[in-house]
């Protein structure tokens, strides 16, 4: 048979199957199974990736519990836009908004503690993206994105927009303290 011409008898799908056929089924099938598998188990045991959670919400909303901690938490400002620095208790939950084209507020966190960092976009799609560790995350409008993180290495990290989110995109810095 070719893969030109018609087959030779117009019932060809009932051939029996050759068995080299099958092996390959079945090979391509346990690899799927593997691949499968695999994702819970190197979630778990990979240490790569970040635990989430997802949760709608509103721009009023969000905005209003960041206005909060960062009432209650802010140490110092920092730049000309006189960018509040924010430094929560451990364990605590810390939200920072991004929008066309800045975050805020600024964190200051502890090494070896824990911390729920929220994450929202008050206009369109941006991404956080933590320098220089390998750490990526969309950050989307209408959805208040939560990492769990434990900073483990005193410093100044950068955190710059990976998503192309207009003019200014290029601007779309800050930092991130740990110490
Ligand atoms: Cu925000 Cu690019």
């Amino acid at each position: 048979m070719s893969a030109i011409q018609p087959p030779a008898s117009r019932v060809w799908w009932k051939e029996p199957i050759d068995r080299v056929e099958i092996i390959w089924v079945v090979i391509a099938l346990l690899w799927c199974l593997i691949m499968f598998f695999m994702m819970p188990y190197w979630h778990i045991f990979g240490e790569q990736n970040l635990a989430n959670e997802a949760y709608r919400t509103t721009p009023e909303a969000y905005s209003k519990k960041a206005q909060e901690v960062v009432d209650k938490y802010t140490v110092r400002t920092e730049t000309e836009q006189k960018i509040p620095v924010v430094a929560p208790p451990a364990g605590s939950d810390v939200y920072l908004i991004a929008r066309l084209w800045s975050w805020w507020p600024i964190l200051e966190l502890e090494a070896g503690k824990s911390y729920r960092i929220h994450l929202m976009s008050m206009d369109w799609l941006h991404g956080f993206s933590l320098q220089p560790e390998n750490i990526n995350i969309e950050v989307h409008p209408g959805y208040d994105h939560v990492i769990t993180v434990t900073p483990n290495r005193v410093g100044t990290y950068s955190i710059i927009c990976n998503e192309y989110c207009g003019v200014n995109h290029h601007t779309m810095l800050s930092k991130l303290y740990v110490k």
